[in-house]
C-alpha cells in the first residue's frame, strides 16, 4: 500500500469507473523492478538472454525491467489470449501472434504481467520447450497464489498479491487502465 504522501504524487488519471484501492504504489514498482532487474543480471552475466514478452500486458513492466537489466539482452514479443475481455479465464489459450526470433540454443526469459490460474503459462512453456531453448525461466511482476489451477514454477517473482482482478501497470480491464502506473483494484459495484 503507497503512503498518503506517495499517492498525493500520483497524477489524475481519469477512469470510467470508481478505483477502489491501489495495492502496489509507483515507488514501490519502481523498487522492486529494479531488484528483479539486478536478479536477471546477475543469473545471465555472460549469456545474452531473450526476453519474451506476452503482449499486451507483460509490455509495460518489460519495458521497465530491460532498463533495470545491465547486461546486453535481447526482446520478442507473442501474444496469446484467453480472457476475450472480460475478468475470468475462459480455460482456452491460444497464440494469437508468435516471435520473430528463433528460441533454439538459448537462454529465454519468459516476462508476464501475472500468473494467475497458471493456465497462459503452462500453455506457453509447453510450446517454448518444443523448440529447444537452452534454458527457459519464467520472469512474472505479479502472482496470485489462491488462484492457483495448475502449479507452475516462477524463477523471478515481484510480488503476490490477493485474488482479486487488478488493473493498471500494463494490466487491462476491457482493455483500459492499461497506462495507470500503479497496481489497483477497480470497483466494480
Ligand atoms: P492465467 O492463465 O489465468 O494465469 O492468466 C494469465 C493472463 O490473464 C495474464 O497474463 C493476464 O493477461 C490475465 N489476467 C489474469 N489476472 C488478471 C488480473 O487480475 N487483471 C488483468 N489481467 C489478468
Ligand atoms: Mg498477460
Amino acid at each position: 500500500m503507497p503512503t498518503e504522501d506517495a499517492l498525493r504524487s500520483i497524477p489524475a488519471y481519469e477512469l470510467d469507473r470508481p478505483m477502489k484501492a491501489i495495492l502496489i504504489g509507483p515507488d514501490e514498482l519502481t523498487a522492486r523492478v529494479r531488484e528483479m532487474g539486478r536478479q536477471v543480471s546477475d543469473t545471465y552475466r555472460g549469456s545474452v538472454p531473450l526476453l519474451i514478452s506476452v503482449l499486451k500486458g507483460g509490455v509495460v513492466f518489460l519495458t521497465d525491467l530491460m532498463r533495470a537489466i545491465t547486461i546486453p539482452h535481447h526482446i520478442d514479443f507473442l501474444q496469446v489470449s484467453s480472457y476475450e475481455g472480460g475478468t475470468k479465464t475462459t480455460g482456452t489459450v491460444r497464440i494469437m501472434s508468435d516471435l520473430g526470433i528463433n528460441v533454439a540454443g538459448r537462454d529465454v526469459l519468459i516476462v508476464e504481467d501475472i500468473v494467475d490460474t497458471g493456465l497462459t503459462l503452462t500453455y506457453l512453456l509447453k510450446q517454448l520447450e518444443i523448440r529447444q531453448p537452452r534454458s527457459l525461466r519464467v520472469c512474472a511482476l505479479l502472482s496470485k497464489p489462491a488462484a492457483r489451477q495448475v502449479d507452475v514454477r516462477v524463477d523471478f517473482l515481484g510480488f503476490e498479491i490477493p485474488n482479486e482482478f487488478v488493473v493498471g501497470y500494463g494490466l487491462d480491464y476491457e482493455e483500459k487502465y492499461r497506462n495507470l502506473p500503479y497496481i489497483g483494484v477497480l470497483d466494480f459495484k
